[in-house]
């Protein structure tokens, strides 16, 4: 009897000692609770799931590491798939400012505070020191100042996410030390200098988004060394010079936006004559010279949008060799002559061609 109980006790022991050891480190809880202190959010009201000293149970967007106690991640995203969110049908709206108090829970691997629209001030300068960082996501707030120069101290970030607020100055030259770097996305600021030259150091990345920004000068060379990248996003900067060459010769380069730009001289021939690349645009730019005749039957274009530039000569009969044609849009240049015929153009209109100088033939009204 006495043996039975003892048994059945022992279960209930370790149940009573599992929440003291996910309960939380006092220093990772008091710079929770001063971090919670700076900001304001009541339309869900998740800092109401912060109270008590457990940290790492049921703290809305908290979690732990098992094995060392400590607070691993920070997940508050407002526009989310959680029932919380969908239970209540709204997204979330939350004011404040990050406290550099996240700084002092410096095992931090994720850090995400994103799409809460109303959080201002400026990044604190001390999360460049977090040394386990490996996401970092504040898109979708009102964050404005500077990018932290000092953001290349995180050698192990793979995603770099601050879209969608008012952040402005330049790229920090440390960024090109982050090693591991995957995803950079910093469109929609008011960030604004050169791309910097040694952005090619970024041996990893796979996207680069720096759409919506005031970035100025020309395209650095050192872009086309990078191996792994797949979609490049310079449209609507205020960047200028010729599109690089090598651009066309990127392994798995396959979205190239450099629309609503300065970009001046003619289109790459390798950029047209590439497999990889699908979507690709460059309106709204300075391009001039020929449609290079270059393409084949091995290309695939989702997009193509060559629009609003200075493009001269005929569209290029090679054109109806590519496998597939999506949107083509090369209206608002000065091509002249007949529009070729096959399967890629079938079910074009001719909005496609539209105020050119002289192309006549199917699906314009001119007849040549
Ligand atoms: C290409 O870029 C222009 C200018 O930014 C934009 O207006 C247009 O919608 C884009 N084309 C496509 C097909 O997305």
């Amino acid at each position: 009897m006495s043996q039975h109980s003892l048994l059945l006790g022992l279960p209930l022991l370790i149940l009573t000692i599992t929440p003291a050891i996910t309960a939380c480190s006092p220093s990772d809880l008091s710079a929770l609770l001063s971090f919670k202190s700076s900001l304001q959010e009541s339309s869900i009201g998740i800092f109401n799931t912060w109270t008590g000293t457990e940290c790492c149970n049921n703290w809305y967007g908290v979690s732990c590491n098992p094995d060392t106690q400590r607070v691993a991640d920070i997940n508050l995203r407002g526009e989310s798939e959680d029932p919380v969110f969908e239970k209540l049908g709204k997204t979330g709206y939350m004011t404040g400012l990050i406290s550099s108090s996240v700084c002092k829970i410096d095992s931090l691997t994720l850090l995400v505070i994103a799409d809460w629209k109303g959080i201002s001030g400026s990044i604190p300068s001390c999360i460049a020191s977090l040394p386990k960082l490996r996401v970092l996501d504040l898109i979708g707030n009102s964050l404005s100042g500077p990018i932290p120069s000092n953001i290349g101290a995180l050698s192990k970030l793979k995603v770099l996410n601050l879209a969608d607020n008012q952040l402005s100055g330049p790229i920090p030259s440390s960024l090109a030390q982050m090693q591991d770097l995957r995803h950079l996305d910093l469109s929609n600021n008011k960030l604004s200098g050169n791309i910097p030259q040694n952005i090619g150091n970024l041996r990893m990345l796979s996207r680069a988004l720096l759409s919506r920004n005031d970035f100025s000068g020309e395209i650095p060379i050192s872009v086309t060394n990078l191996k792994r990248l797949a979609d490049l996003d310079l449209s609507i900067n205020h960047l200028s010079g010729e599109i690089p060459s090598q651009i066309g010769q990127m392994p798995v380069l396959s979205t190239l936006n450099l629309d609503n730009n300065f970009f001046t001289g003619p289109i790459p021939p390798s950029i047209l004559a590439s497999t990889g690349i699908n979507i690709l645009n460059i309106s709204r730019n300075g391009i001039e010279g020929n449609i290079p005749d270059v393409f084949g039957p091995r290309s695939y274009f989702s997009v193509m949008d060559l629009s609003y530039n200075k493009l001269k000569g005929n569209v290029p009969k090679s054109l109806s060799s590519v496998k597939y044609v999506g949107h083509l849009d090369l209206s608002f240049n000065h091509l002249c002559g007949p529009i070729p015929s096959g399967a890629p153009f079938d079910h074009l209109e001719g909005s496609s061609f539209s105020n050119n100088d002289c192309l006549c033939g199917s699906p314009l009204m001119h007849t040549c």
